[in-house]
């Protein structure tokens, strides 16, 4: 794979499974609970293929940024969950091309409904979910109140899309036990419909029916490709909902 990777055409900075993105460098920087380091760009090394080298050999790389953008002396390495689809808004004064190893996804940009959000976070609205980025700040995450009626979202893609994968990602702290427990995911065509009680009648896509610990990612994986406009989100455990990343592709 490494070879393959490394002789890959890097024309333009593509390379296998790899996608770029625009995002602010400073968005990437400030991401204080991240893994992360800055390299030096070694004389006469070509900036894409030496830092997408760079990512792939550390396990828990997931977005490279050469930078500055004109004339690369250095590269960014991150674990940051940035999406392929994700639209800066920010700063837009620093904004550069990185290159993300998330794939391209229907979670990010679609309009989501949710519960009511948990009264004392009130940086933690529910459209950090569909944001494309994700930097494990309890403040990117969506908490819910923890009433049954509150305890969901719902995810509309405007139409029906096709996927075989739903990842949610709890908190990386312990008490993920608690706010990520007894989670079912199910997918409809069916508007109108009063949640979470009427959930019933849509498909279950997966179930994860523990306790998440620290760090856990939930992955969901159906065999064929499932095709559905909506896709919930519904905590059966009696707690506030936290949910801090979503991706279905
Ligand atoms: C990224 O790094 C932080 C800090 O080490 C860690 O808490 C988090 O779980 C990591 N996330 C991933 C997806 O590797
Ligand atoms: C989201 O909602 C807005 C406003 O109702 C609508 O214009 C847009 O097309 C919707 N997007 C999707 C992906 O459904
Ligand atoms: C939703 O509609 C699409 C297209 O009409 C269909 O292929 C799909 O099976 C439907 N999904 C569900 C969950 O009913």
């Amino acid at each position: 794979m490494l070879l393959l990777l490394s002789s890959a055409p890097v024309e333009g900075g593509e390379l296998c499974l790899m996608r770029s993105v625009l995002i602010s460098l400073q968005r990437v920087k400030a991401a204080f609970f991240t893994k992360q380091e800055s390299l030096d760009l070694p004389p006469g090394a070509r900036p894409a293929l030496y830092c997408s080298n760079k990512c792939t050999l550390l396990d828990w790389c997931q977005l490279w940024c050469a930078y500055p953008s004109n004339t690369p002396t250095h590269c960014l390495v991150s674990n940051i969950t940035v999406m392929p689809t994700y639209q800066e808004t920010n700063n837009m004064a620093d904004v550069l091309t990185c290159h993300t190893t998330r794939p391209k996804d229907l979670a990010t940009n679609a309009n989501i409904t949710a519960g009511k959000q948990f009264i004392s976070y009130p940086l933690r609205v529910k459209e950090n979910l569909v944001d494309g980025f994700y930097n494990y700040n309890l403040n990117q995450c969506h908490d819910t109140e923890s009433s049954n009626s509150d305890r969901w979202f719902t995810l509309d893609f405007g139409q029906p899309k096709c996927f075989q994968h739903v990842i949610l990602h709890p908190t990386i702290y312990k008490f993920a036990e608690k706010r990520f427990n007894n989670v079912q995911v199910r997918v409809s065509n069916l508007t109108a419909v009063t949640p979470p009680e009427d959930f019933a009648a849509y498909d279950l896509f997966g179930e994860f029916p523990g306790a998440a610990s620290a760090g856990q990612v939930v992955e969901m994986k159906s065999l064929k490709p499932v095709c559905a406009r909506f896709v919930t989100g519904h905590m059966l455990y009696s707690k506030s909902f936290q949910v801090c990343h979503i991706e279905v592709f």
